[in-house]
């Protein structure tokens, strides 16, 4: 189902914190970091709402998603955006401008923009830097210019994202620091690993420092609401009330793709047992199946990434200890074979490319989604519980932590 539920209140609200800040919203000149749990809506918001309304209002607005080539460097990624930007509004008939203009009460030159920049080595030594072509875009464009970067915490743990965050930082430093800007350049960041996303704005050495880091406001009972009034012709007597829904919604983690989900089970239910009474027991059957199918995603990986995913879970935090001595005897000893460091460097990028776990710096990794490491935690425990002869949660956390 592609329906889209507009959050239209959200959005304005958000654009207007962003391109005009009031005195206690200083702090998002620094930057606007959102973070929440994966599926929960933030890139629909993003691209459905909030680009639309920053739009209306003025701005040029450039999207990167860092997990649409998780391998790619992430600079490569935004440049290869920005660089975009920059060549649709410098050429004859640009679509981003018509577009712009048909939608905002933006002043925009007729004709194209003229940039005196080489693009082809856009942010490439000796070429020119991100923050000339940011600011050469406020200067012609003469509007504010706003970045999103979708799952920014994929600059953490290399070298060329910690790189990029500080091109980031130099062109806004350069833009917004001037007097007399006819444009300001605008950061915004989203997550789906609130600890990680938090670490770009608390740590010392980040270049975002003091940005603003936010929850992703998740979906409401409005949104149960206009479901409700899009599926009753579809559910007819087993319409769940707004409460009961509402609830389910909550317990399915703010997802919408679950409450679609029980809502088919609904459909599908006996017809005799009221829907109210049926719909927290759907919910409990698909809470376990939900973490078992990105689980699932994890048994194809083989064993030694199972061992090793088990091992990152059993941390409260990220963990390094992933190679040593006593970790290697132990993944031996689960698989009944030798395995070597090589082994589980594989294993880890096999993990970071199914997206499961991802590295925060030299030689420590977090699960990618805090609700998926719950899930394996309660399996391992399940586990643990069920048969002594495997090894107790407690046991590998000690060893992680
Ligand atoms: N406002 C909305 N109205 C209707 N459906 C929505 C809405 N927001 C999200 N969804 C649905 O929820 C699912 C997840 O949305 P989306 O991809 O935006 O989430 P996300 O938080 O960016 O996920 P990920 O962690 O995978 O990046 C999609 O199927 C999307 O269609
Ligand atoms: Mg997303």
């Amino acid at each position: 189902m592609s329906l889209t539920y507009h959050r239209t209140v959200l959005a304005s609200d958000m654009a207007r914190q962003l391109l005009q800040p009031g005195a206690l919203e200083q702090t998002l000149q620094s930057g606007l970091f959102l973070s929440g749990p994966r599926r929960v809506g933030k890139t629909t918001f993003l691209k459905f709402d909030l680009i639309p309304e920053l739009e209306r209002r003025g701005a040029i607005v450039m999207y990167a998603d860092l997990w649409a080539q998780p391998q790619a460097n992430p600079a490569d990624l935004l440049i290869t955006e920005v660089r975009r930007t920059l060549e649709d509004l410098g050429a004859p008939h640009s679509a981003l401008l018509s577009r712009l203009k048909a939608i905002s009460h933006l002043e925009l030159a007729a004709a194209g923009f003229k940039f005196g920049l080489n693009l082809d080595k856009l942010g490439k030594p000796g070429g020119t830097t991100l923050a000339e072509a940011i600011t050469e875009l406020v200067d012609q464009v003469r509007t504010d210019v706003v970045l999103i970067v979708d799952e920014v915490q994929h600059t953490l743990g290399t070298q060329q994202g910690g790189d990029l965050l500080f091109a980031l930082k130099a062109a806004r430093e350069r833009v917004n620091m001037r007097p007399g800007t006819p444009g300001r350049f605008i950061f915004i960041g989203t997550g789906s690993h609130r600890a990680q996303v938090q670490e770009l704005v608390i740590r010392g050495n980040q270049a975002f420092q003091g940005a603003e880091s936010r929850p992703f406001p998740v979906l409401g009972e409005d949104y149960v609401q206009f479901m409700l009034d899009q599926s009753r012709s579809q559910l007819q007597e087993m319409t769940p009330s707004l409460g009961v829904a509402f609830a389910a919604f909550q317990q399915l983690g703010y997802k919408p793709e679950e409450l679609i989900k029980a809502f088919q089970a609904l459909r599908a239910a006996d017809r005799s047992v009221p829907a109210d009474t049926q719909l927290p027991i759907i919910v409990n059957a698909l809470k376990v199946s939900t973490g078992n199918i990105e689980l699932a995603r994890l048994d194809q990986l083989g064993g030694l990434a199972s061992e090793v995913f088990s091992r990152i879970c059993a941390a409260q935090d990220a963990t390094k200890g992933l190679f040593s001595a006593r970790a290697l005897s132990d993944y031996s000893h689960a698989l009944g074979r030798d395995v070597s460091v090589t082994d589980v460097q594989s294993a880890l990028l096999a993990l970071s490319d199914a997206n499961l776990v991802m590295r925060k710096d030299h030689g420590r990794y977090e699960v990618t989604d805090p609700f998926v490491k719950q899930a394996r935690r309660d399996q391992l425990l399940y586990r643990a519980s069920d048969s002594p002869g495997l090894p107790e949660l407690g046991e590998a956390r000690r060893d992680a932590e």
